[in-house]
């Protein structure tokens, strides 16, 4: 399993271009199932989930190839309707095409992704969603399995705001039988996003941007050919490794509307920002000040930059305290940061930080995509060598990290 070595304490300095956003590129994967035909996704990080949903197309059916960055899926020869538990276990995302596969052939056969490293995450919104527009679904052997759906329009209010969810049934909506109204939706720009490139295509969506969407149902789609947004995610973490270590760092194609929440959060650390169209330049404070954050759907602190945001106040100077609201458990950076000196106290979904001097360089284990950024993060501030293990979590969802780090200036090294 490949490792990680970081020698720390250097503050980063330089460019860095952010590359397409995995959860923006992950449903638009999932959405070239609606129709058949070739479509175009340029902008795609080449990433182990990208690669695994490849992979999920090319069982189904399509043919997919990567040039590049340039993503093209053929779908004119889908005939299978089955994502197994194989590639679902290891990649939540595949129950996107869930949706696209009910209302393109009325069948589907897809895994139940089970739990992940930091809970449940349960899936009913989609299914009891999909089932009011008329899909019978049953659990069999641990998948979904759907039979004879014919997708009509349906009126669903979700009771807690999900992207999964949202995205799932605005792409099941454009193809069903008249209109769908979906209430208390995702702002997420991933979903927004996916909106945009479905009316591109032909679907027939209203209210993109705002909690309400009503969709009116067509009966055929053109293929899709779009550019992926770039990645808010990465962006914001580029962000805070300046905040953390120091250094200045301009990040390029970036959409900084994306990430306005964590710079707001960076400035109040003490960064200083410079935003312009389509780059910001962070120079990170001598010291970070203490935050106050909490987790919220877009356009609040996205639970995707808590870790990280961890790391950062773990050497600012005085207590944070942090809260994840979305996900109550996903706190495993926690011990593995006090395994390098860090003082957190956790109370349930909030983490209060001590922030320390300088962290000290130690063995630790990353347990998921987002954790191990923090992990790596923490490296980069810290005195001394760092091994980070089980990096293979990186490689889901952050392109060419190494090498965009050690362009800023970082000594980090992949060990096989
Ligand atoms: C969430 C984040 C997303 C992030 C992703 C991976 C939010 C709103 N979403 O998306 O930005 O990229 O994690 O880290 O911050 N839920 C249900 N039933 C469902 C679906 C979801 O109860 O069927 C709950 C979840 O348990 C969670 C909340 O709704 O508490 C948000 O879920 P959702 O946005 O769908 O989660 P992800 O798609 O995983």
């Amino acid at each position: 399993m490949d490792k990680l070595l970081v020698r720390g304490g250097k503050p980063l300095h330089g460019t860095v271009r952010i590359s397409g956003s995995k959860n923006a590129a992950l449903p638009v994967m999932a959405a070239t199932l609606l129709t058949p035909g070739v479509h175009r996704l340029r902008n795609v990080p080449r990433l182990r989930d990208t690669q695994t949903f490849a992979r999920v197309l090319e069982l189904l059916g399509a043919k997919v190839s990567f040039d590049s960055n340039l993503l093209t899926v053929d779908t004119r020869e889908v005939n299978s309707v089955e994502a197994p538990y194989e590639l679902v276990k290891t990649m939540r995302a595949s129950i996107y095409v869930l949706g696209p596969l009910l209302a393109r052939f009325g069948r589907a056969k897809v895994s139940l992704p089970g739990g992940c490293a930091w809970g449940p995450r349960p899936v009913n919104l989609h299914l009891t969603g999909l089932q009011a527009m008329g899909a019978v679904l049953e659990i069999e052997h641990g998948y979904i399995v759907g039979r004879d759906a014919r997708l009509k329009g349906a009126t669903i209010g979700f009771d807690v705001v999900s992207v999964g969810a949202t995205a799932q049934l605005m792409m099941a909506a454009v193809l069903a039988e008249g209109t769908t109204v979906l209430e208390n939706v995702a702002l997420e720009p991933d979903v927004t996003v996916l909106g945009e490139v479905l009316v591109g295509c032909g679907a027939r969506i209203e209210g993109l941007g705002s909690r309400r969407l009503t969709i009116h149902g067509v009966t055929s789609l053109r293929p899709i050919d779009t550019a992926i947004i770039p990645d808010r995610i990465e962006a914001a973490t580029f962000a805070a490794v300046a905040a953390m270590t120091g250094g200045t760092i301009r990040l390029e194609n970036v959409m900084p509307d994306h990430f306005e929440a964590a710079l707001r959060k960076l400035e109040e650390s003490g960064c200083a920002l410079q935003r312009a169209a389509d780059s910001v330049t962070v120079s990170g404070p001598a010291r970070p000040r203490p935050l106050n954050v909490v987790t919220q759907p877009f356009p609040g602190f996205p639970t995707d930059m808590q870790a990280q945001m961890i790391a950062v106040c773990a050497v600012a100077d005085g207590t944070s305290v942090v809260e994840d609201t979305i996900y109550l458990d996903r706190f495993t950076h926690v011990p593995e940061l006090a395994r390098m000196g860090a003082q957190i106290e956790l109370k349930g979904n909030v983490a209060v930080v001590k922030g320390v001097d300088r962290l000290a360089g130690a063995q630790v284990m990353a347990t998921d995509l987002r954790a191990s950024a923090c992990l790596v993060m923490a490296a980069l501030a810290a005195r001394g060598e760092t091994l980070v293990d089980r990096i293979y979590h990186l490689d889901r969802g952050y392109e060419s990290l190494e090498q965009k780090l050690a362009a800023l200036g970082a000594d980090i090294q992949r060990i096989h």
